[in-house]
């Protein structure tokens, strides 16, 4: 293989630099030497990934989603996002099951298409990672501060939201302007401390949580179905708000065919239609991040190439049909238009008038989000561990700290920089980049699989489906990646974001990434033996 580096031996030079390669055996022998336990099977595989899904997108984003874009059509965008998600599931599913490695994404691009591959694939997973561990924080604060307010603990609306955010009542009434968003500030700063003392997730904590999370959304659906009012589900998907110009063709067709061509051209800002069914499947597209996160524990699963798939898609099917029939409930009980809540969810409880209930939901989703918080802020800060070791970032980001054995000065600035975001961003801005950054991501993984297949046919590959219905279900992923992406390009302030990140990183590598790479110099990585592997 052209541009494969062996270790040992100098990288080429030219352009073939930016696409020198680890092999896959390489990553093998780098990992055999790794002294993780392999202790997970297919149900904990399963629990990995539901702790990990569930989480602000289903209990805040699905009110925001339904009450500014999609209405009560925001069950249609949970399929939408579904069927994305199942398609690059299966893409992931092929890549874990080959290539059981931690590092995940960053990985399988560095064996696959190279290093500058993989360079983009870290910039998209600080997004992926980083910033939404920010975004969950804020989701948790308005939990906390509806919870708090309930025992007569009033929080000043200025603390509790980013500058410029309106504060609203739980009856939707404004009361106030953001300043800053302490709690959810604090809360990165908490759960930043738990990680340089080494607190990770154990297996079980993980386990107890999702049963709490689960069966808070499962006593949802049951409590709340009988109270669903089906006038609240009609029209599905209400009128365009503003309306179509004059003499535009109003048939279902008409609108799928504008709203197809708003979005790819970076324009869709409808409310409501076709439009806002779309970009409300580009919003809560955030609440199924998190089912790669099972890819990322290869490296400590007893039996990875039939139980990596296992986890991946069983957690990704859970979660899709609690999500479907959640949101049927919760637009069934609460007319869409009052959505637009911090706490949706216990808006919706306290609508049928079970306070007792909405009282559990909120220890539940408290209890869920801090633990996808803490998973999402830990895989952040092995993602910088791993790429230190390659030599790509500064070798600080590796400093293990001697007593705790966790990265500390790594921990400590994502931690700064976490806590930051979510002390001064707006959810929406929140969750919008990580959204953009994973569906990039997700496209790549789609199209990683695809070039694998042709350049390396021989690669072992445990789940293998037959070559066709790959190429079926890679080119469909990445293109709907790329379709919801376009969507949130059309709000300027993301795009322009994600457009500066994107350069501002290429410069890094090529100021400094690309000199310093360990696999350029022709140097053996060790293994990434002396501290917790993402998971
Ligand atoms: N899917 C996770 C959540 O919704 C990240 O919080």
């Amino acid at each position: 293989m052209a541009n494969t580096n062996t270790a040992g031996k100098p990288a080429s030079g030219g352009l073939g630099r930016l696409f020198i390669r680890k092999s896959v055996e390489q990553m093998h022998a780098e990992h055999a030497q790794g002294e993780l336990k392999k202790t997970l099977g297919p149900l904990n595989l399963i629990f990995l990934g539901i702790g990990c899904i569930i989480g602000t997108g289903i209990f805040v984003l699905t009110g925001r989603a339904a009450a500014e874009f999609a209405g009560p059509g925001i069950m249609i965008s949970f399929v939408i996002t579904g069927t994305l998600c199942a398609l690059v599931a299966l893409a992931y599913a092929e890549l874990a099951a080959a290539i059981p490695v931690s590092g995940s994404a960053y990985s399988y691009s560095y064996a696959s298409m190279g290093e500058i591959v993989a360079w983009i694939m870290g910039l998209l997973l600080v997004l992926e990672y980083g910033l939404a561990a920010s975004t969950v924080a804020v989701g948790w604060s308005g939990y906390v501060v509806s919870f708090l307010a309930d025992y007569g603990i009033t929080i000043p609306a200025a603390l509790t939201a980013a500058p410029g955010v309106e504060v609203t009542d739980h009856a939707g009434a404004v009361i106030g302007t953001g300043a800053m968003n302490l709690p959810a500030l604090l809360a990165i700063g908490a759960v930043t401390a738990l990680l340089v003392l080494g607190v990770s997730e154990s297996a079980t904590v993980n386990n107890v949580v999702v049963v709490i999370k689960v069966s808070v959304v499962i006593a949802f659906i049951v409590i709340g179905a009988p109270y669903v009012n089906p006038d609240n589900w009609s029209p599905l998907i209400p009128a365009q708000v503003p309306p179509p110009p004059e003499g535009s063709d109003m048939s279902l067709w008409g609108q799928i065919g504008d709203a197809l061509w708003n979005v790819v051209t970076a324009q869709n800002t409808a409310q409501y239609g076709v439009g806002g069914l779309i970009a409300g499947a580009a919003t809560i597209f955030f609440a199924y991040i998190g089912f790669e996160a099972v890819s990322t524990a290869g490296a400590e699963s007893k039996n990875p190439s039939r139980d990596m798939p296992i986890g991946i898609l069983g957690s990704l099917i859970v979660c899709t049909i609690l999500y479907i029939l959640t949101s049927a409930v919760l637009v069934g009980i609460v007319p869409y238009t009052m959505l637009n809540n911090p706490a949706p969810i216990a808006l919706a409880v306290n609508e049928i008038g079970l306070p007792w209930f909405a009282t559990l939901v909120k220890i539940g989703a408290i209890a869920g989000l801090s633990s996808v918080m803490l998973v999402l802020l830990y895989g952040q800060t092995r993602i910088f561990y791993t790429m230190a070791r390659d030599g790509l970032i500064p070798s600080v980001f590796a400093s293990v700290h001697k007593k705790f054995k966790t990265p500390w000065v790594n921990t400590i600035l994502v931690g700064i920089l976490a806590a930051g975001f979510a002390g001064f961003m707006s959810l929406d801005a929140l969750a919008n980049l990580t959204n953009v950054g994973t569906l990039a991501a997700f496209a790549i993984i789609c199209i990683t699989v695809l070039y694998l297949r042709f350049a390396r046919p021989d690669m072992k590959r445990p789940f293998n489906m037959p070559l066709p219905v790959m190429i079926g279900v890679a080119t469909l992923g990445a293109l709907m990646c790329v379709f919801l992406l376009m969507s949130l390009m059309a709000h300027v302030p993301t795009r322009n974001f994600f457009l500066i990140y994107l350069g501002a990183g290429f410069l890094v590598y090529f100021a400094y990434g690309m000199w310093n790479s360990k696999l350029a110099k022709g140097q053996i990585v060790r293994g990434h033996e002396d501290v917790d592997p993402v998971r």
